[in-house]
């Protein structure tokens, strides 16, 4: 029997950090719903969870930059059923100078980085409010949000609007039976750098966090009702000595860690 299971929705779900949020949250004894648009990737995910942690899964496919899918999957989403938890994590990246770069690609960042996520993370907070039983939203943003990052400008800005908007909404809400946590994760082994258009140096390489530990933080510290955490000590190491330095110190020291290789 899963009926008396709670509910999570999950954003990004086809690849990388959403597949880990919808294995670990199964593992733990959650029902998924899943959204992203590669639906094969998601059936896949579904009969591995439905046979190994007897999960109920739900999958709506479609392409959440756009409003007429995001009301079609509030609705499916929520009828007849009680969401615990939204993980807002669909999102993607692009390194290039801002000018070098075809303006819809940054269109289609905005619409999907900040647009969908504020209102996925509005219309599934009202929902999950008005149920007025526990419940738990999760926004994703990045180390990027720490500081301006050229070559990757457009994308950490849309981090840091997560950032800000997370921690501002967390604490409108302290108290209450929702609570909001907002993920900051450093380089981390998924598709998001191919996607990104990115090249990475040996280094760098080496120094990506596996996609299953950020998800295990990020979930114990959901879980935990807490409202910031930057994942891996290294990524906590470099995100507070960016206190003590002058923004444009920080921004030239991003350049040289994200400059294409010429
Ligand atoms: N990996 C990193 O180094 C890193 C670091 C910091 C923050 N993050 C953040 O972590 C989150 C997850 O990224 P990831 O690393 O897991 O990358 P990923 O493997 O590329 O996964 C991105 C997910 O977003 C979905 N997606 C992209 N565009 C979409 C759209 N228009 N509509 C619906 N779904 C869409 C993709 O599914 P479909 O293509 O099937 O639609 C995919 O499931 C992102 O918000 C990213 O910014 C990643």
């Amino acid at each position: 029997m899963t009926s008396d299971r709670p509910w999570a929705l999950v954003t990004g779900a086809s690849s990388g950090l959403g597949v880990d949020f919808a294995r670990q949250l199964a593992e733990r004894g959650w029902n998924v719903v899943l959204t992203a648009r590669r639906r094969e990737r998601m059936q896949a995910l579904a009969v591995s969870l439905r046979d190994k942690h007897r999960a109920e899964v739900v999958i709506i496919d479609g392409d959440l930059g756009q409003q007429a899918f995001r009301d079609q999957l509030v609705e499916q989403a929520t009828s007849g059923r009680q969401l615990t938890m939204v993980v807002n994590n669909a999102g993607f990246g692009q390194q290039g100078g801002f000018l070098d770069t075809d303006y819809q690609r940054w269109s289609d960042m905005l619409a999907l980085n900040i647009a969908a996520l504020t209102d996925v993370a509005y219309r599934l907070g009202q929902h999950m409010r008005a149920h007025g039983k526990p419940a738990y939203l999760i926004n994703i943003s990045s180390i990027g949000a720490f500081q301006p990052v050229p070559h990757f400008a457009v994308y950490a800005a849309t981090k840091s609007y997560v950032r800000d908007f997370s921690e501002a909404f967390a604490i409108e809400v302290a108290g209450s039976s929702l609570s909001v946590t907002c993920v900051c994760p450093g380089g981390t082994r998924t598709e998001f750098m191919d996607t990104a258009g990115m090249t990475l140096t040996k280094l760098t390489d080496a120094s990506l966090q596996s996609s299953e530990s950020v998800v295990r933080e990020a979930l114990e510290t959901a879980l935990a009702r807490r409202r910031v955490v930057v994942t891996g000590w290294m990524n906590k190491v470099m995100t507070f000595m960016t206190r003590f330095a002058p923004r444009w110190l920080a921004a030239k020291l991003a350049e040289l860690a994200m400059r294409p290789p010429s």
